[in-house]
């Protein structure tokens, strides 16, 4: 079952090209999105003025990276909130609100209930889940179903990377629907979507140079990430995939809130994963680089960008394939997944149970 591989974690990160192109490229005609043959019809994207998404977990940071790609390209609001609090937030909802429910397992009981709570109020209700027929699917309005296959290893590693695709397809939709791109700019958007995911397999290639990586902060009893815009979401699922599995106690952080507070945890040699793959704020972030650096932090990169200008700024730079700056998602992921996976394994862990955790949480 576990194809060769040591652990199904380490089979699920490589069956990542595959699901990717099962998920994206059926739905992907003409340099459209095309959900015809999953019955969801551009109805349900039509005459809403927000959206909120709700999940619990990784399929939470999908939701942070949904929330940065609608905002940013078709300007409608966009919340994402944790499904255990939802209910208790009283949540104001209309005819005029798409709540997206993001679930691997379709059966996560939180995300279950504020599903339902968002279908009492009225809301439209769109899940983006993995099994098919599972309580989320069959009780949501439209289903985009994810094709990852079964995912086994209790961290979500496969999963993610097609939920954030599900949010690049629904992005392309809703920019389509806005009347605010040409044909050309949506081609375009189709093409470097397809460019960043068959980066996925380059980044499989560097396997054995981050499991080098890993080895040097294996011991380390904390670590941070950092990111600030797209990449903070990306930061917030790096971070948690190491902490769930490798017992590390690694937070994430808006890179800037740093002075604000949590600069004070920087000692010597702590692991500091920086993450790049936003023009935009990349002199801002290598500043922040630039200040763990210099209180002793054991930088590690993780970009697409050229890093010519900022050598001895990091100790260790984990560079994958150059992408458009909206794509930057999937190569870094994959990047961090092997890293946490990689340091799991030189602490001697049980890396596809980890203790305390369940695959699939339905009980509240
Ligand atoms: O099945 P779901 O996607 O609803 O599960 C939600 C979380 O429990 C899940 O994403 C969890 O955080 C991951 N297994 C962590 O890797």
């Amino acid at each position: 079952q576990k194809g060769g591989y040591d652990y199904f974690m380490q089979k699920e990160i490589y069956d990542q090209p595959e699901a990717l192109t099962n998920t994206v490229m059926p739905r992907l005609h003409n340099g459209l999105a095309d959900f015809s043959a999953d019955g969801i019809s551009d109805d349900l994207f039509k005459g809403i003025n927000r959206v909120i998404v709700t999940a619990c977990g990784t399929a939470m940071h999908a939701g942070l990276v949904g929330r940065h790609l609608i905002e940013s390209m078709v300007r409608i609001p966009v919340t994402v909130e944790l499904s255990s609090e939802f209910r208790y937030m009283d949540p104001i909802l209309d005819e005029h609100t798409l709540v997206v429910i993001v679930s691997q397992s379709g059966e996560t009981a939180d995300s279950l209930a504020a599903l339902r709570l968002a279908n009492e109020r009225g809301a439209k209700t769109l899940s983006i889940v993995n099994v098919k027929g599972s309580s989320i699917a069959r009780e949501s309005d439209q289903v985009l179903y994810t094709h990852a296959g079964p995912e086994i290893a209790v961290a979500s590693t496969k999963a993610f990377s097609v939920q954030c695709a599900g949010f690049y397809l629904i992005a392309l939709k809703l920019a389509e629907l806005s009347g605010k791109f040409t044909e050309v700019e949506l081609s375009e958007y189709c093409k470097k979507f397809e460019e960043a995911i068959a980066t996925v397999s380059e980044v499989l290639e560097m396997d054995s140079y981050i499991k080098d990586i890993a080895e040097k902060i294996k011991d380390t009893f904390s670590a941070f990430f950092l990111g600030r815009s797209l990449d903070y979401a990306i930061a917030s699922e790096g971070s948690l995939k190491l902490k769930e599995i490798s017992y590390v106690n690694s937070e994430a952080y808006n890179a800037g809130e740093l002075k604000h507070g949590t600069i004070s945890l920087v000692t010597e040699g702590v692991p500091i994963i920086a993450i790049a793959t936003q023009d935009h704020v990349l002199p801002k972030i290598m500043a922040n680089v630039e200040e763990v650096k210099a209180r002793g932090a054991h930088v590690i990169m993780v970009t697409d960008k050229d890093m010519s200008d900022y050598e001895g700024v990091y100790d260790d730079l984990i560079q994958v394939p150059a992408v458009d700056d909206r794509f930057g998602t999937f190569g870094v992921t994959v990047a961090l997944q092997l890293l946490a996976y990689h340091v799991t394994v030189f602490r001697g862990n049980d890396v596809d149970q980890p203790r305390n955790l369940a695959k699939s949480v339905t009980v509240e």
